[in-house]
């Protein structure tokens, strides 16, 4: 059986294909489209995904008709009626929140897992808890709008004037320059304890006045403070209502990786798939309506580029210029370049990370990301686990040797990387390993600010007649 799901009318749309649990193809609308965040499906999407197989049935991600109940009595932003139609395929439809458990849950090697997502809002649901047993997964408990982590994350991102849905990353990043301390207090007034919230912050926060440019830093600091601790005590209580030791997470919250590290405190296994939020509900839809565990190989299941893995070009570019472009076979599914669209550098050089934010056009301040052998992670970083999607922040043990991929707070987004998850990238790190002692190099998205990740031939072409850099295939 081959089902088609469908993520659209919200941020990020995407459309996965799965054949009897085997995940055949996943991506991003705003790949295809290059409109960042693009709520809808295209046509060169669709006519990349039905490659792989004409599907039997479509697996939509939400309740359009509970959803548009709420957008008519309750308001918030958002369409509601899909466009997408395949015509003669038979169509269902699963809530907002059970799209992304079921992603989450059945991408997972759990038969036995507490599943809580976390996100800006479903159709009425913003905070559920389930239990996945076997096959099924029971929903458990439940918060709703306009209660909401996301919400609550998504206004401060706003008052600080970067962009909701969007750029909650960016005040993530920010947080590591403020002092957290100083608006604590304050911030944590509006969400008291993990259930309650004095505020709809679906209206905006329009009552803190003028804000400098060093209160930015210091409000994300204690955004990110007030968030961690409100999403810790909502961890706790799902782990005391169900009993269970291993947790998957999902929900736009759970790209939080500086938050996602404290969850191995009290949970002895994580699971976040790749693609945590709305774009990875068209995989969720598709999942809940087969209804069993897929075979979760990785995340490059998006547009095919072809080609090898260019070690010798990459060790040799790195060696020749410490920075180099790389594009070849599947595209990431998530937000994270993991290798196949990436810029790598040397992250030893303390100049490499200007560099590389003045290619990518990005504010000098944001970090990089490391991506280490998995056998040599923990004596570069404190880290008991493996992180082979960059979804935790960790403390660096040696932040002398690599400058470039350790933040203002001492802490580095990891990417671990053994053999078999990806030979090409591992054995490029290996040969820079026996070169230089350093089994690390610095790894980010292959994109501009604000644009999406380069996803075909097309995108390279345009990349490569704007800039005077080789993208090695
Ligand atoms: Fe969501």
């Amino acid at each position: 059986m081959i089902i088609l799901g469908i993520n659209e009318t919200s941020h990020d749309a995407s459309a996965s294909l799965i054949k009897d649990g085997e995940i055949l193809f996943a991506a991003h609308a705003e790949r295809y489209s290059k409109e960042k965040n693009d709520w809808y499906i295209n046509n060169n999407l669709i006519k990349d995904v039905l490659q792989y197989g004409r599907p039997d049935y479509i697996a939509y991600y939400e309740k359009p008709a509970l959803k548009a109940s709420r957008l008519f009595l309750r308001g918030g932003a958002g369409d509601w009626k899909p466009r997408f139609d395949l015509k003669g395929v038979p169509r269902k439809s699963f809530k907002h929140h059970y799209s992304h458990a079921a992603a989450g849950y059945y991408t997972s090697k759990f038969n036995d897992a507490v599943i809580v997502v976390l996100d800006a809002i479903g159709e009425y649901n913003t905070s559920t808890i389930w239990v996945g047993e076997g096959n099924n997964i029971k929903l458990k408990h439940k918060e709703n709008y306009p209660f909401s982590f996301g919400l609550f994350y998504s206004a401060f991102t706003k008052l600080i004037g970067l962009m909701p849905n969007q750029e909650e990353y960016i005040m993530m990043g920010m947080a590591a320059y403020g002092d957290w301390k100083k608006y604590y207090k304050k911030v944590d007034n509006y969400f008291p304890n993990y259930h309650t919230q004095l505020y709809n912050f679906h209206r905006g926060i329009t009552d803190w006045g003028l804000i400098t440019e060093q209160d930015k830093f210091d409000i994300a600091a204690a955004v990110q403070a007030v968030y961690t601790t409100r999403m810790m005590e909502f961890m706790r209580m799902a782990k005391l209502i169900t009993g269970k030791k291993n947790l998957v997470f999902m929900g736009g919250c759970a790209l939080n990786s500086s938050a996602n590290t404290s969850l191995w405190k009290i949970y002895d296994s994580v699971w976040i798939m790749p693609n945590p939020g709305d774009a990875g509900s068209s995989l969720g839809a598709a999942a809940a309506l087969y209804g069993k565990h897929l075979d979760w190989q990785s995340p490059y299941l998006g547009h095919d580029i072809g080609g090898e893995y260019p070690v010798d070009k990459i060790i040799e570019g790195i060696r020749k210029d410490k920075i180099v472009a790389v594009a070849t076979g599947r595209a990431e599914y998530g937000p994270r370049a993991l290798g196949n669209r990436s810029i790598l550098a040397d992250p030893r050089d303390p100049l490499i990370k200007d560099k590389v934010n003045l290619i990518k056009q990005r504010e000098l301040f944001r970090p990089f990301a490391p991506v280490v052998m998995e056998e040599y992670a923990d004596r570069w970083f404190d880290m008991k686990f493996t992180s082979p999607y960059m979804q935790y922040t960790v403390k660096c043990l040696q932040p002398d040797k690599i400058p470039s991929v350790v933040h203002a707070d001492g802490t580095s987004r990891v990417q671990t990387v053994n053999k078999q998850q990806h030979s090409g990238l591992w054995e490029v790190l290996n040969r820079f390993y026996k070169e230089t002692g350093v089994p690390i190099l610095l790894n980010t998205s292959l994109n501009i600010k604000g644009q999406p990740l380069l996803n075909d031939e097309r995108d390279v072409r345009m990349w490569q007649s704007q800039y005077d850099f080789t993208i090695l295939r």
